[in-house]
């Protein structure tokens, strides 16, 4: 049903996104997020930030559109994975919009919402998607008929493993942006322990030997930074790779905030470039958690004939969605 104008609410962790789409086409992606000082996420003070702005969200995607509530066709919303308080607020914001204007709703998983608004707004047709955001990192791909996740974090997500090295160093959050920046003054690489398990990889062993590196005192941090990017970049494209590999996919495609930064986007095309594969990076406002993903994704799966419950889903895996 992709030609549904569809409005997509993001609420699984401090972001509040509201995107309007019709088919393929965003209308509009408006968002709000929740940030702190210190970096980390006090789940229930991330849902009162949503249930404070939900609305004003809302009406400035409408805006933003160019349309008014009744000209909305679906509702989808995030059920999960994401924290409880979080997907609450977006539960409620669609409870309203369903019971005073009558629309139809459907509940998406997250993770699959940023492979599929990469495939609806790049070329890529059947891509391995290598996501990597604050809390997430997996390496995903739709395979014998339903999503798997070939590899993953054993523990932090690359996103928050950036960030903890970044407010260890005193770079404030969120510490990704900043540590690419000194990263490109350097070209001098320290070895650094490097943790592909399997399919898996592992940041812990890394942060806590850089963390060591830095008291040391005797590294420049540019150097550190530099060599942090080649080594955990290197770890996540040897998995996606070998997920190409696996699978027989020429096609790699990026999502979550992690993939924003220049050194993994160009890491990421080398790789596909030396396998005669693809590399498709969608707009950065895509990769980050955003409402138009969760549009994209609930417009495509709708069925008018099923009945579908308004519920959260806050461990809902990968591998646990249901395709029709
Ligand atoms: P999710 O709930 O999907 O895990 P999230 O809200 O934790 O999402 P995103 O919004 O997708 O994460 O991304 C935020 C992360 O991206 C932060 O950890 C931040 O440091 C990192 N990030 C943003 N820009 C860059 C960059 N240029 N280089 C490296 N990391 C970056
Ligand atoms: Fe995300």
């Amino acid at each position: 049903m992709v030609n549904l104008i569809t409005l997509g609410i993001e609420s699984t962790a401090h972001t509040f996104g509201v995107g309007i789409v019709k088919g393929n086409k965003i209308l509009a992606n408006v968002k709000k997020s929740y940030t702190t000082e210190s970096g980390g996420i006090i789940p229930m003070q991330a849902a009162k930030h949503h249930e404070r702005y939900y609305k004003q969200v809302i009406s400035d995607a409408l805006k933003e559109a160019k349309l008014d509530i009744k000209n909305i066709d679906l509702i989808s919303y995030s059920h999960g994975p994401g924290l409880g308080p979080c997907l609450r607020v977006g539960l409620l914001a669609t409870k309203e919009l369903h019971e005073e204007f009558k629309i139809p709703f459907i509940g998406v998983n997250h993770c699959v919402a940023h492979l599929e608004v990469g495939k609806a707004v790049t070329k890529a047709k059947n891509p391995v998607l290598l996501y990597a955001s604050g809390a997430n990192t997996q390496v995903i791909a739709f395979e014998g008929g339903k999503y798997r996740v070939f590899g993953e974090t054993l523990d932090q997500g690359t996103g928050n493993f950036l960030d903890a090295f970044g407010r260890y160093i005193g770079l404030g959050f969120p510490g990704g942006p900043k540590i690419s920046k000194l990263a490109e003054k350097s070209n001098n690489f320290i070895s650094l322990p490097y943790s592909v398990k399997g399919m898996d990889v592992s940041f812990t062993g890394l942060l806590t030997k850089l963390k060591q590196l830095y008291d040391s005192k005797e590294y420049k941090v540019e150097d550190l930074c530099y060599s942090l990017q080649e080594t955990a970049f290197a770890m996540l494209l040897e998995v996606s790779e070998r997920a190409m590999a696996h699978c027989d996919k020429n096609e790699l495609l990026l999502g979550g905030g992690v993939a924003c930064n220049t050194r993994l986007k160009k890491m990421s095309e080398i790789m596909c470039s030396e396998r005669d594969g693809k590399c498709f990076i969608p707009d950065n406002s895509l990769l980050v958690d955003n409402g138009a993903m969760i549009g994209i994704t609930g417009a495509k799966f709708y069925n008018p004939n099923k009945k579908y419950k308004l519920e959260i889903r806050p461990y809902e895996r990968t591998d646990d969605v249901e395709i029709k």
